[in-house]
C-alpha cells in the first residue's frame, strides 16, 4: 500500500531564483515518508529519520505547480523500515525527486528497538518494483556493514605552547 497526496507549490515555497526551495522539498520528503511508513504501523510506534539515500534536485519547479507525492514501504529490517518516496510534477508529467528514506523505531529511552511488534501485518515485497527497491536497500546495508560503523573521533587535546625565554 502506498500513500499518495498532492501539494500545491506557493510563493512562500520558492527560493530567490523563483524555483521551489530544496529545503522545503526535503521537509515534505521527510513528512510524507513518515506518513507512508506510519500507515503500516500501530500508532504507538515511534520513528526517527535515520537516512536518505540520495538528494538530487533534477528539475526546477515553479509557483503554482502541482506535485504528486507517493510514499511506498519497500523494506523492513530489524529496527528500521524504508520508504521509496517520489515527487512528480503533474503538468508534464515528470518525476522531480525520488529517495529511499529510512526510519528507525525507538523505545522510550530513545534507543533502536525491533520494528516487528509494531507492524500491522508482515511485509514482503510483492511486485518486481518492490523487489528492486528491497534489493537496493539490502545493497546499501551490505555496503554500510562492510565499511563498519564510523568511530567517534576522540577530541584532540590542545596544549598551549609555552613561551621560551
Ligand atoms: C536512530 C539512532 C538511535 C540509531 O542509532 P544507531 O546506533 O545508528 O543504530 P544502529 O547502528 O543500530 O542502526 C539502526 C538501524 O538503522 C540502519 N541504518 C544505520 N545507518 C543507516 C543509514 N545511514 N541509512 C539507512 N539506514 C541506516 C541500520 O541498518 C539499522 O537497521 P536494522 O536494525 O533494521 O538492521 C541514532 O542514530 C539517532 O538518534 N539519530 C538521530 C535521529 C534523528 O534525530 N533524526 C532526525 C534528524 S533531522
Amino acid at each position: 500500500m502506498a500513500v499518495e497526496s498532492m501539494i500545491l507549490v506557493r510563493p512562500e515555497h520558492l527560493n530567490h531564483h523563483g524555483f521551489l526551495y530544496g529545503g522545503k522539498l526535503l521537509e515534505w520528503l521527510d513528512e510524507h515518508s513518515y506518513i507512508g511508513a506510519m500507515a503500516h504501523l500501530k500508532p504507538e510506534a515511534s520513528l526517527v529519520t535515520k537516512g536518505i539515500d540520495r538528494v538530487e534536485f533534477r528539475h526546477q519547479v515553479r509557483d503554482g505547480s502541482l506535485l504528486k507525492v507517493r510514499a511506498q514501504l519497500v523494506h523492513v529490517g530489524h529496527t528500521s523500515l524504508t520508504t521509496y518516496t517520489s515527487f512528480e510534477r503533474t503538468r508534464d508529467p515528470v518525476k522531480i525527486f525520488r529517495a529511499l528514506v529510512t526510519f528507525v523505531s525507538l523505545d522510550k529511552q530513545g534507543q533502536p528497538t525491533p520494528i516487528a511488534p509494531f507492524l500491522l501485518r508482515p511485509f514482503r515485497p510483492q511486485s518486481a518494483e518492490e523487489r528492486r527497491y528491497w534489493a537496493e536497500v539490502e545493497a546499501a546495508r551490505s555496503r554500510r556493514s562492510a565499511a563498519g560503523k564510523p568511530e567517534v573521533k576522540k577530541k584532540k587535546k590542545t596544549t598551549m605552547k609555552k613561551d621560551t625565554p
